[in-house]
């Protein structure tokens, strides 16, 4: 099972991506954590205690230059363009409670699409986790999700857009939804996010009504209060965590389903 999770910034998308993760592994599932946002704060939320040491692969220069042939930064240089990545989850990814986290980081020029070596290098690694391994891959992307390429982006079995009730992030999700269908990505869903009232939902599922919905998480002052406490927000709150659960569920059928 391959997921992306996209939608506007602040709507919960690394909240979603960390509570799958976790759900996943919780199953016994082998499960890849990437987290494809250059401000990227995933490791904190799944519970890394030091997620300040965990190097993004966009800056392990000495890896980038021996597998592509080129330094970052230096330019007019040749490089590889199929630099070998098959043993980067192994030996730079982060590990916590059966998830591997990979944090791609930022690139200085351009879009992860770029380009240069660093570029090139995330696409190769993009590439092999998501059309060449069997564990569960849960990414957290920031709205713009060009930097899956065509070929991957067909990979991605799910791409869940995360949506909170106001105009902007569902403008921001049909902008997605057009993006994703672009890149041949096809399997879209909705899940809303910070619920306070039925009346929230209703305006969120007539906003987009031909849309597929996975779930409604409601809103919960716990999760902001626990986040501020620097404590575990999975434990916050019994009625996300109850809807984590459905969403999970809905997830597994989806594959069974081809
Ligand atoms: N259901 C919820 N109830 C209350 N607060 C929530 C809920 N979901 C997320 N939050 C809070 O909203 C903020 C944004 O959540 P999160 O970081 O998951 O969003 P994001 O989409 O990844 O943001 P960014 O675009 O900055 O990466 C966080 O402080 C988080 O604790
Ligand atoms: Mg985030």
């Amino acid at each position: 099972m391959k997921l992306a999770i996209s939608g506007k910034g602040g709507v919960g998308k690394t909240l979603l991506a960390a509570s799958l993760a976790r759900r996943f592994a919780g199953s016994g599932y082998s499960v890849i954590a990437i987290d494809a946002d250059p401000d990227a704060n995933l490791a904190a939320t799944l519970g890394f205690a030091h997620p300040e040491e965990i190097t993004p692969i966009s800056e392990l220069s000495d890896i980038i230059e021996e597998r592509t042939g080129a330094r970052p930064g230096r330019s007019g240089s040749f490089f590889k363009l199929n630099p070998r990545v098959d043993d980067l989850p192994e030996q730079y990814s982060a590990r916590l409670d059966g998830i591997k986290l990979m944090v791609m980081g930022r690139i200085k020029r351009g879009g992860t699409g770029c380009y240069c070596p660093e570029g090139v290098l995330l696409q190769a690694l993009l590439s092999h986790l998501l059309l060449q391994r069997n564990e569960v891959v849960v990414m957290d992307m920031e709205a713009g999700i060009e930097h899956l390429a065509r070929g991957t982006a067909r990979a991605v079995d799910k791409l869940i857009v995360v949506v909170e009730p106001g105009h902007r992030s569902i403008e921001t999700a049909l902008t997605i939804h057009k993006l994703a269908q672009d890149l041949g990505l096809l399997s879209i869903s909705i899940v809303g996010n910070k619920i306070k009232t039925e009346a929230e939902k209703e305006f969120i599922t007539a906003s987009l009504p031909s849309f597929d919905f996975l779930g409604f998480i409601p809103y919960n002052q716990a999760i902001i209060d626990a986040d501020m406490a620097g404590k575990s927000v999975f434990e916050a709150s019994c009625r996300v965590a109850a809807e984590i659960e459905n969403i999970f569920r809905k997830l597994l059928t989806v594959t069974q389903n081809g």
